[in-house]
Protein backbone atom coordinates (compact mmCIF):
# COMPACT_ATOMS: atom_id res chain seq x y z
CA UNK A 1 0.00 0.00 0.00
CA UNK A 2 1.59 3.52 -0.57
CA UNK A 3 2.05 5.92 1.99
CA UNK A 4 3.48 9.54 1.80
CA UNK A 5 5.57 11.17 3.26
CA UNK A 6 5.52 14.80 4.42
CA UNK A 7 8.07 17.42 6.03
CA UNK A 8 6.78 19.73 7.64
CA UNK A 9 7.47 23.54 7.93
CA UNK A 10 7.73 24.80 4.35
CA UNK A 11 5.32 27.30 3.66
CA UNK A 12 3.77 27.25 0.21
CA UNK A 13 4.09 29.67 -2.69
CA UNK A 14 3.08 29.68 -6.45
CA UNK A 15 0.27 28.62 -8.41
CA UNK A 16 -2.07 25.21 -8.39
CA UNK A 17 -4.56 24.39 -11.26
CA UNK A 18 -8.13 22.95 -9.88
CA UNK A 19 -8.85 19.08 -11.62
CA UNK A 20 -12.51 19.16 -12.75
CA UNK A 21 -15.12 17.89 -9.31
CA UNK A 22 -14.91 14.65 -8.63
CA UNK A 23 -18.91 14.70 -7.63
CA UNK A 24 -20.05 16.11 -11.14
CA UNK A 25 -17.61 13.64 -12.79
CA UNK A 26 -19.18 10.66 -11.56
CA UNK A 27 -22.91 11.15 -12.14
CA UNK A 28 -22.01 13.52 -15.38
CA UNK A 29 -19.96 9.55 -16.81
CA UNK A 30 -23.22 7.92 -15.55
CA UNK A 31 -25.55 10.61 -17.42
CA UNK A 32 -24.27 8.44 -20.73
CA UNK A 33 -26.03 5.33 -19.83
CA UNK A 34 -29.76 7.47 -20.53
CA UNK A 35 -28.66 7.66 -24.05
CA UNK A 36 -27.76 5.61 -27.42
CA UNK A 37 -25.54 8.24 -28.50
CA UNK A 38 -22.28 8.96 -27.16
CA UNK A 39 -21.25 11.54 -25.11
CA UNK A 40 -18.06 13.05 -24.58
CA UNK A 41 -17.11 14.38 -21.00
CA UNK A 42 -13.77 16.32 -20.21
CA UNK A 43 -12.13 17.60 -17.64
CA UNK A 44 -12.55 14.72 -15.73
CA UNK A 45 -10.39 14.32 -13.10
CA UNK A 46 -7.57 11.12 -13.09
CA UNK A 47 -9.07 9.76 -9.26
CA UNK A 48 -9.09 5.76 -8.16
CA UNK A 49 -13.15 7.01 -8.12
CA UNK A 50 -13.40 7.88 -12.01
CA UNK A 51 -11.71 4.56 -12.69
CA UNK A 52 -14.38 2.51 -10.69
CA UNK A 53 -16.89 4.58 -12.61
CA UNK A 54 -15.69 4.18 -15.62
CA UNK A 55 -14.80 0.22 -14.79
CA UNK A 56 -18.92 -0.19 -13.40
CA UNK A 57 -19.77 1.35 -17.00
CA UNK A 58 -17.88 -0.99 -19.10
CA UNK A 59 -19.08 -4.10 -16.82
CA UNK A 60 -22.89 -2.90 -17.82
CA UNK A 61 -21.69 -2.64 -21.40
CA UNK A 62 -21.28 0.96 -22.26
CA UNK A 63 -18.15 1.33 -24.75
CA UNK A 64 -15.83 3.93 -23.57
CA UNK A 65 -12.67 5.93 -25.27
CA UNK A 66 -10.41 8.11 -23.43
CA UNK A 67 -7.95 10.32 -25.22
CA UNK A 68 -4.80 11.89 -24.03
CA UNK A 69 -6.22 15.19 -22.21
CA UNK A 70 -8.49 12.34 -20.28
CA UNK A 71 -11.45 13.67 -21.96
CA UNK A 72 -13.85 10.49 -21.92
CA UNK A 73 -16.99 9.36 -24.67
CA UNK A 74 -19.25 6.74 -23.52
CA UNK A 75 -21.36 5.07 -25.87
CA UNK A 76 -23.90 3.13 -23.87
CA UNK A 77 -25.68 1.84 -27.66
CA UNK A 78 -25.03 -1.61 -26.44
CA UNK A 79 -25.61 -1.85 -22.56
CA UNK A 80 -26.29 -5.66 -21.97
CA UNK A 81 -26.38 -5.87 -18.39
CA UNK A 82 -28.35 -3.74 -15.71
CA UNK A 83 -26.15 -5.35 -12.45
CA UNK A 84 -24.24 -2.84 -10.25
CA UNK A 85 -22.32 -5.46 -7.98
CA UNK A 86 -21.10 -5.12 -4.72
CA UNK A 87 -17.70 -5.40 -5.43
CA UNK A 88 -17.92 -1.99 -6.96
CA UNK A 89 -20.25 -0.66 -4.66
CA UNK A 90 -18.08 -1.65 -1.66
CA UNK A 91 -15.41 0.74 -2.87
CA UNK A 92 -17.29 3.35 -3.99
CA UNK A 93 -20.94 4.35 -2.69
CA UNK A 94 -22.03 6.86 -5.64
CA UNK A 95 -22.10 3.59 -7.71
CA UNK A 96 -25.98 4.34 -6.40
CA UNK A 97 -26.44 6.41 -9.08
CA UNK A 98 -26.77 4.02 -12.13
CA UNK A 99 -30.20 3.04 -10.19
CA UNK A 100 -32.42 5.96 -11.68
CA UNK A 101 -30.86 6.13 -15.18
CA UNK A 102 -30.94 2.02 -16.03
CA UNK A 103 -34.52 2.19 -14.51
CA UNK A 104 -35.36 4.56 -16.65
CA UNK A 105 -33.66 3.77 -20.14
CA UNK A 106 -33.91 -0.35 -19.63
CA UNK A 107 -37.02 -0.46 -17.00
CA UNK A 108 -34.67 -2.43 -14.76
CA UNK A 109 -31.69 -2.60 -12.43
CA UNK A 110 -29.86 -4.21 -9.38
CA UNK A 111 -27.59 -2.16 -7.43
CA UNK A 112 -25.86 -4.05 -4.39
CA UNK A 113 -26.93 -1.93 -1.27
CA UNK A 114 -24.35 -0.16 -0.30
CA UNK A 115 -23.44 -0.75 3.22
CA UNK A 116 -22.10 1.65 6.03
CA UNK A 117 -18.92 3.56 5.61
CA UNK A 118 -16.21 5.40 7.91
CA UNK A 119 -18.22 8.63 7.75
CA UNK A 120 -21.56 7.02 9.18
CA UNK A 121 -24.52 4.68 7.78
CA UNK A 122 -25.50 6.84 4.56
CA UNK A 123 -29.05 5.66 3.70
CA UNK A 124 -30.32 5.49 0.09
CA UNK A 125 -33.72 5.18 0.87
CA UNK A 126 -34.99 8.64 -0.30
CA UNK A 127 -33.14 7.06 -3.65
CA UNK A 128 -35.73 4.35 -3.38
CA UNK A 129 -38.77 6.30 -2.09
CA UNK A 130 -38.53 8.53 -4.87
CA UNK A 131 -38.24 5.95 -7.68
CA UNK A 132 -41.29 4.10 -6.15
CA UNK A 133 -42.91 7.74 -6.63
CA UNK A 134 -42.07 7.19 -10.30
CA UNK A 135 -44.06 4.10 -10.15
CA UNK A 136 -41.19 1.75 -9.67
CA UNK A 137 -41.07 -1.43 -8.14
CA UNK A 138 -38.03 -2.01 -5.76
CA UNK A 139 -37.32 -4.99 -3.54
CA UNK A 140 -34.15 -5.89 -1.54
CA UNK A 141 -33.31 -9.20 -1.59
CA UNK A 142 -29.35 -10.64 -1.28
CA UNK A 143 -28.14 -7.39 -0.69
CA UNK A 144 -29.07 -6.17 -4.11
CA UNK A 145 -31.98 -3.44 -4.53
CA UNK A 146 -34.02 -5.20 -7.61
CA UNK A 147 -36.30 -2.15 -9.14
CA UNK A 148 -38.85 -2.78 -12.33
CA UNK A 149 -40.58 -0.25 -13.77
CA UNK A 150 -42.54 0.27 -17.63
CA UNK A 151 -41.88 3.66 -18.43
CA UNK A 152 -41.30 5.65 -15.33
CA UNK A 153 -44.20 8.52 -14.98
CA UNK A 154 -43.82 11.98 -13.53
CA UNK A 155 -44.36 12.82 -9.66
CA UNK A 156 -43.89 15.17 -7.20
CA UNK A 157 -41.41 14.09 -4.47
CA UNK A 158 -40.63 15.88 -1.87
CA UNK A 159 -36.80 14.95 -0.18
CA UNK A 160 -36.86 14.62 3.37
CA UNK A 161 -33.17 15.75 3.73
CA UNK A 162 -31.15 17.46 0.90
CA UNK A 163 -29.00 14.63 -0.30
CA UNK A 164 -27.02 15.36 -3.50
CA UNK A 165 -26.94 11.99 -4.54
CA UNK A 166 -30.15 11.46 -3.97
CA UNK A 167 -31.24 14.32 -6.05
CA UNK A 168 -28.78 13.45 -9.06
CA UNK A 169 -30.11 10.29 -8.94
CA UNK A 170 -33.76 10.52 -9.25
CA UNK A 171 -33.50 13.34 -11.60
CA UNK A 172 -31.78 11.83 -13.79
CA UNK A 173 -34.53 9.17 -14.07
CA UNK A 174 -36.92 11.85 -14.58
CA UNK A 175 -35.64 13.04 -17.63
CA UNK A 176 -37.16 9.98 -19.48
CA UNK A 177 -40.22 9.54 -17.56
CA UNK A 178 -43.80 10.00 -18.75
CA UNK A 179 -44.33 13.28 -17.74
CA UNK A 180 -43.77 16.51 -15.07
CA UNK A 181 -41.52 15.33 -11.90
CA UNK A 182 -40.85 18.32 -9.38
CA UNK A 183 -38.03 17.43 -6.38
CA UNK A 184 -38.76 19.34 -3.96
CA UNK A 185 -36.33 20.74 -0.89
CA UNK A 186 -33.71 19.43 -3.72
CA UNK A 187 -29.51 19.72 -2.93
CA UNK A 188 -28.54 23.26 -4.42
CA UNK A 189 -24.93 22.04 -4.77
CA UNK A 190 -23.02 23.44 -7.60
CA UNK A 191 -22.34 19.47 -8.67
CA UNK A 192 -26.17 19.15 -9.49
CA UNK A 193 -26.79 21.87 -11.41
CA UNK A 194 -23.48 20.16 -13.68
CA UNK A 195 -25.65 17.02 -14.22
CA UNK A 196 -29.22 19.07 -15.18
CA UNK A 197 -26.33 21.12 -17.12
CA UNK A 198 -25.17 18.34 -18.85
CA UNK A 199 -28.63 16.39 -19.10
CA UNK A 200 -30.07 19.59 -21.03
CA UNK A 201 -27.60 19.65 -23.53
CA UNK A 202 -28.55 15.98 -24.13
CA UNK A 203 -32.35 17.36 -24.87
CA UNK A 204 -33.67 16.93 -21.17
CA UNK A 205 -36.23 19.63 -20.18
CA UNK A 206 -35.02 20.76 -16.24
CA UNK A 207 -35.22 23.91 -14.79
CA UNK A 208 -34.75 25.30 -11.14
CA UNK A 209 -31.18 23.13 -10.54
CA UNK A 210 -29.75 25.54 -8.14
CA UNK A 211 -32.86 26.12 -6.53
CA UNK A 212 -34.58 23.57 -4.05
CA UNK A 213 -37.25 22.97 -6.42
CA UNK A 214 -36.32 21.34 -9.62
CA UNK A 215 -38.87 20.71 -12.35
CA UNK A 216 -38.54 18.28 -15.04
CA UNK A 217 -40.11 17.55 -18.16
CA UNK A 218 -39.85 14.16 -19.16
CA UNK A 219 -38.99 13.74 -22.94
CA UNK A 220 -38.97 10.14 -24.93
CA UNK A 221 -35.22 10.20 -25.67
CA UNK A 222 -31.96 11.84 -25.05
CA UNK A 223 -29.48 12.16 -27.07
CA UNK A 224 -25.95 12.75 -27.24
CA UNK A 225 -23.44 15.46 -26.56
CA UNK A 226 -20.70 16.93 -25.43
CA UNK A 227 -20.25 18.27 -21.85
CA UNK A 228 -17.02 20.46 -19.63
CA UNK A 229 -16.83 19.26 -16.00
CA UNK A 230 -16.88 22.35 -13.41
CA UNK A 231 -13.82 22.51 -11.41
CA UNK A 232 -13.23 21.12 -8.01
CA UNK A 233 -14.73 23.34 -5.34
CA UNK A 234 -13.42 20.95 -2.48
CA UNK A 235 -9.86 20.54 -3.90
CA UNK A 236 -9.61 24.35 -4.37
CA UNK A 237 -10.53 24.57 -0.89
CA UNK A 238 -8.25 22.35 0.18
CA UNK A 239 -5.02 23.89 -1.19
CA UNK A 240 -6.23 27.12 0.03
CA UNK A 241 -6.36 25.81 3.65
CA UNK A 242 -2.46 24.18 3.16
CA UNK A 243 -1.61 27.77 1.62
CA UNK A 244 -3.17 29.24 5.28
CA UNK A 245 -1.78 26.79 7.61
CA UNK A 246 1.55 27.35 6.26
CA UNK A 247 1.86 30.53 6.53
CA UNK A 248 2.41 30.61 2.39
CA UNK A 249 1.00 32.58 -0.58
CA UNK A 250 -1.02 30.67 -3.31
CA UNK A 251 -3.15 31.57 -6.31
CA UNK A 252 -5.43 28.47 -6.75
CA UNK A 253 -6.60 28.90 -10.51
CA UNK A 254 -9.57 26.84 -12.97
CA UNK A 255 -12.28 27.59 -9.91
CA UNK A 256 -14.99 29.38 -9.67
CA UNK A 257 -14.64 31.61 -6.75
CA UNK A 258 -18.46 32.07 -6.19
CA UNK A 259 -18.81 28.21 -5.24
CA UNK A 260 -16.60 28.43 -2.42
CA UNK A 261 -17.86 31.99 -1.11
CA UNK A 262 -18.71 29.82 2.85
CA UNK A 263 -14.72 29.08 3.04
CA UNK A 264 -13.65 31.79 1.56
CA UNK A 265 -15.28 33.96 4.49
CA UNK A 266 -13.75 31.64 6.96
CA UNK A 267 -10.34 32.11 5.62
CA UNK A 268 -10.73 35.72 5.88
CA UNK A 269 -12.49 35.50 9.10
CA UNK A 270 -9.36 33.64 10.09
CA UNK A 271 -7.32 36.24 9.04
CA UNK A 272 -6.29 35.54 5.36
CA UNK A 273 -6.26 37.81 2.86
CA UNK A 274 -8.20 36.47 0.22
CA UNK A 275 -8.74 38.27 -3.33
CA UNK A 276 -10.60 36.78 -6.25
CA UNK A 277 -10.93 37.24 -10.02
CA UNK A 278 -13.43 35.62 -12.70
CA UNK A 279 -11.63 31.92 -12.20
CA UNK A 280 -9.03 32.42 -9.89
CA UNK A 281 -8.64 32.77 -5.85
CA UNK A 282 -5.30 34.33 -4.54
CA UNK A 283 -4.88 34.21 -0.64
CA UNK A 284 -1.89 35.45 1.72
CA UNK A 285 -1.89 33.50 5.14
CA UNK A 286 -1.75 36.02 8.25
CA UNK A 287 1.63 36.12 10.63
CA UNK A 288 -1.33 33.63 12.94
CA UNK A 289 -4.47 32.34 12.00
CA UNK A 290 -7.68 32.99 14.34
CA UNK A 291 -9.97 30.52 15.24
CA UNK A 292 -13.27 30.22 13.25
CA UNK A 293 -16.09 28.66 14.44
CA UNK A 294 -18.18 26.66 11.87
CA UNK A 295 -21.21 24.52 11.12
CA UNK A 296 -21.12 22.58 8.39
CA UNK A 297 -24.71 22.42 5.99
CA UNK A 298 -25.84 21.97 2.42
CA UNK A 299 -24.91 24.20 0.23
CA UNK A 300 -24.22 27.08 -0.09
CA UNK A 301 -23.52 26.97 3.83
CA UNK A 302 -20.02 25.31 5.01
CA UNK A 303 -19.39 22.31 3.16
CA UNK A 304 -18.73 19.03 5.18
CA UNK A 305 -16.28 17.89 2.67
CA UNK A 306 -14.62 20.75 3.97
CA UNK A 307 -14.73 20.47 7.65
CA UNK A 308 -11.59 18.36 8.45
CA UNK A 309 -9.45 20.76 6.71
CA UNK A 310 -10.84 23.43 8.94
CA UNK A 311 -10.44 21.34 12.43
CA UNK A 312 -6.69 21.43 11.27
CA UNK A 313 -6.74 25.01 10.98
CA UNK A 314 -8.40 26.02 14.00
CA UNK A 315 -5.57 23.54 15.58
CA UNK A 316 -2.92 26.15 14.93
CA UNK A 317 -4.96 28.99 15.67
CA UNK A 318 -5.25 31.63 17.77
CA UNK A 319 -8.06 31.03 20.69
CA UNK A 320 -10.74 27.75 20.60
CA UNK A 321 -13.45 27.33 17.82
CA UNK A 322 -16.70 25.02 17.80
CA UNK A 323 -16.60 23.17 14.79
CA UNK A 324 -20.51 21.57 14.46
CA UNK A 325 -20.66 18.35 11.86
CA UNK A 326 -24.87 18.49 10.89
CA UNK A 327 -24.37 16.60 7.81
CA UNK A 328 -22.62 13.07 8.51
CA UNK A 329 -23.05 11.26 12.01
CA UNK A 330 -19.33 10.09 12.73
CA UNK A 331 -17.19 12.30 10.37
CA UNK A 332 -14.30 13.14 13.26
CA UNK A 333 -11.84 10.44 12.87
CA UNK A 334 -9.21 12.88 11.91
CA UNK A 335 -9.30 13.93 14.84
CA UNK A 336 -8.14 11.08 16.95
CA UNK A 337 -5.19 11.39 14.77
CA UNK A 338 -4.32 15.20 15.07
CA UNK A 339 -4.39 14.70 18.75
CA UNK A 340 -1.52 12.08 18.00
CA UNK A 341 0.21 14.86 16.23
CA UNK A 342 -0.40 17.39 19.07
CA UNK A 343 -3.41 18.85 18.46
CA UNK A 344 -5.93 19.68 21.57
CA UNK A 345 -9.46 18.70 20.36
CA UNK A 346 -12.08 17.73 22.36
CA UNK A 347 -15.15 15.79 21.17
CA UNK A 348 -18.76 16.12 22.41
CA UNK A 349 -21.47 14.14 19.75
CA UNK A 350 -21.46 16.29 17.02
CA UNK A 351 -19.33 19.11 18.39
CA UNK A 352 -15.41 19.43 18.39
CA UNK A 353 -13.75 22.28 20.32
CA UNK A 354 -10.68 22.64 19.05
CA UNK A 355 -7.96 24.80 21.34
CA UNK A 356 -5.24 26.44 19.11
CA UNK A 357 -1.75 25.27 19.95
CA UNK A 358 1.69 26.75 19.19
CA UNK A 359 3.03 23.76 16.62
CA UNK A 360 2.02 20.27 15.49
CA UNK A 361 4.84 17.17 15.82
CA UNK A 362 4.88 14.40 13.30
CA UNK A 363 3.72 11.28 14.09
CA UNK A 364 2.76 8.12 12.08
CA UNK A 365 -0.84 8.72 11.09
CA UNK A 366 -3.47 6.83 8.97
CA UNK A 367 -5.98 8.10 6.98
CA UNK A 368 -9.65 6.73 7.08
CA UNK A 369 -11.76 8.72 4.78
CA UNK A 370 -11.33 11.29 2.02
CA UNK A 371 -11.47 14.41 3.34
CA UNK A 372 -10.04 13.27 6.75
CA UNK A 373 -6.98 11.85 4.70
CA UNK A 374 -6.65 15.22 3.19
CA UNK A 375 -6.58 17.30 6.74
CA UNK A 376 -3.92 14.30 8.01
CA UNK A 377 -1.55 15.55 4.95
CA UNK A 378 -2.17 19.00 5.62
CA UNK A 379 -0.94 18.72 8.88
CA UNK A 380 2.34 16.71 8.09
CA UNK A 381 3.55 19.60 6.22
CA UNK A 382 3.24 21.78 8.64
CA UNK A 383 4.28 19.53 11.73
CA UNK A 384 7.80 19.37 13.41
CA UNK A 385 9.62 16.60 11.67
CA UNK A 386 8.48 13.84 9.09
CA UNK A 387 5.09 12.63 8.99
CA UNK A 388 4.04 8.86 7.73
CA UNK A 389 0.70 8.91 6.27
CA UNK A 390 -0.82 5.59 5.83
CA UNK A 391 -4.01 4.14 3.82
CA UNK A 392 -3.77 6.62 1.27
CA UNK A 393 -5.82 4.80 -1.13
CA UNK A 394 -8.44 7.31 0.16
CA UNK A 395 -6.70 9.97 -0.87
CA UNK A 396 -6.39 8.74 -4.06
CA UNK A 397 -10.00 7.94 -4.54
CA UNK A 398 -10.37 12.17 -4.42
CA UNK A 399 -7.49 14.41 -5.49
CA UNK A 400 -5.70 14.43 -8.74
CA UNK A 401 -2.08 13.79 -8.07
CA UNK A 402 -2.59 15.87 -4.93
CA UNK A 403 1.07 15.19 -3.30
CA UNK A 404 2.48 16.83 -7.34
CA UNK A 405 0.27 19.43 -7.08
CA UNK A 406 1.60 20.41 -3.21
CA UNK A 407 5.20 19.70 -4.14
CA UNK A 408 5.04 22.15 -7.24
CA UNK A 409 4.32 25.01 -4.43
CA UNK A 410 7.60 24.06 -2.30
CA UNK A 411 5.98 21.34 -0.03
CA UNK A 412 7.85 18.71 0.94
CA UNK A 413 6.01 15.43 0.44
CA UNK A 414 6.62 12.11 -1.10
CA UNK A 415 4.86 9.33 -2.15
CA UNK A 416 6.22 5.84 -1.01
CA UNK A 417 5.03 2.31 -3.16
CA UNK A 418 3.93 0.59 -0.81
CA UNK A 419 5.98 -2.88 -1.89
CA UNK A 420 9.39 -0.40 -1.62
CA UNK A 421 8.98 0.44 1.84
CA UNK A 422 7.80 -3.01 2.79
CA UNK A 423 11.30 -3.97 1.57
CA UNK A 424 13.50 -1.32 2.84
CA UNK A 425 12.19 0.04 5.72
CA UNK A 426 10.09 -2.95 7.41
CA UNK A 427 9.40 -1.14 10.68
CA UNK A 428 7.88 1.96 9.45
CA UNK A 429 6.20 0.03 6.64
CA UNK A 430 3.68 -1.03 9.42
CA UNK A 431 3.84 1.65 11.61
CA UNK A 432 0.50 3.83 10.27
CA UNK A 433 -1.26 0.52 11.32
CA UNK A 434 0.11 0.34 14.31
CA UNK A 435 -0.89 3.95 15.32
C1 LIG B 1 -22.48 13.71 -1.56
C2 LIG B 1 -21.02 13.86 -1.94
C3 LIG B 1 -20.16 13.90 -0.70
C4 LIG B 1 -20.65 14.97 0.27
C5 LIG B 1 -22.14 14.84 0.52
C6 LIG B 1 -22.72 16.00 1.34
C7 LIG B 1 -20.98 12.71 -4.09
C8 LIG B 1 -20.51 11.54 -4.88
N1 LIG B 1 -20.65 12.73 -2.78
O1 LIG B 1 -22.63 12.46 -0.90
O2 LIG B 1 -18.81 14.17 -1.08
O3 LIG B 1 -19.97 14.85 1.49
O4 LIG B 1 -22.86 14.79 -0.73
O5 LIG B 1 -22.44 17.21 0.71
O6 LIG B 1 -21.58 13.62 -4.62
N2 LIG B 1 -29.45 10.66 3.48
C9 LIG B 1 -30.52 9.90 3.89
N3 LIG B 1 -31.17 9.11 2.97
C10 LIG B 1 -30.78 9.06 1.66
C11 LIG B 1 -29.69 9.84 1.25
C12 LIG B 1 -29.04 10.62 2.18
O7 LIG B 1 -30.90 9.93 5.05
O8 LIG B 1 -31.42 8.32 0.89
C13 LIG B 1 -28.73 11.50 4.46
C14 LIG B 1 -27.28 11.04 4.67
O9 LIG B 1 -27.18 10.03 5.62
C15 LIG B 1 -26.62 12.33 5.11
C16 LIG B 1 -27.39 13.41 4.32
O10 LIG B 1 -28.59 12.80 3.90
O11 LIG B 1 -26.83 12.54 6.48
C17 LIG B 1 -26.66 13.95 3.12
O12 LIG B 1 -26.20 12.87 2.34
P1 LIG B 1 -26.06 12.96 0.75
O13 LIG B 1 -26.16 14.38 0.30
O14 LIG B 1 -26.98 11.98 0.13
O15 LIG B 1 -24.59 12.47 0.54
P2 LIG B 1 -24.06 11.80 -0.75
O16 LIG B 1 -24.91 12.22 -1.91
O17 LIG B 1 -23.85 10.34 -0.49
Amino acid sequence: MDKLITTGGVPLQGEVRISGAKNAALPVMICSLLTEEPLTISNIPHLHDTTTTMELLAQLGVKLQVDEKLAVEADASEVNNVVAPYELVKTMRASILVLGPLLARFGRAEVSMPGGCAIGSRPVNLHIKGLEAMGAKISIRGGYIRARAGRLHGARIFMDMNSVTGTENLMMAATLAEGESVIENAAREPEVVDVADCLNAMGADIRGAGSDEITIRGVKRLGGGAHRVIPDRIEAGTFLVAAAVSGGEITVKDVRPQQIDAVLEKLREAGAAVETGGDWVRIKAPKKLKSVNIRTAPYPAFPTDMQAQFVLLNSVADGAASVVETVFENRFMHIHELRRMGANIELDGNTAVVRGVERLRAAPVMATDLRASACLVLAGLIADGETLIDRIYHIDRGYHCIEEKLAQMGAGIRRIPGNYLERVMPARAGAGAAG
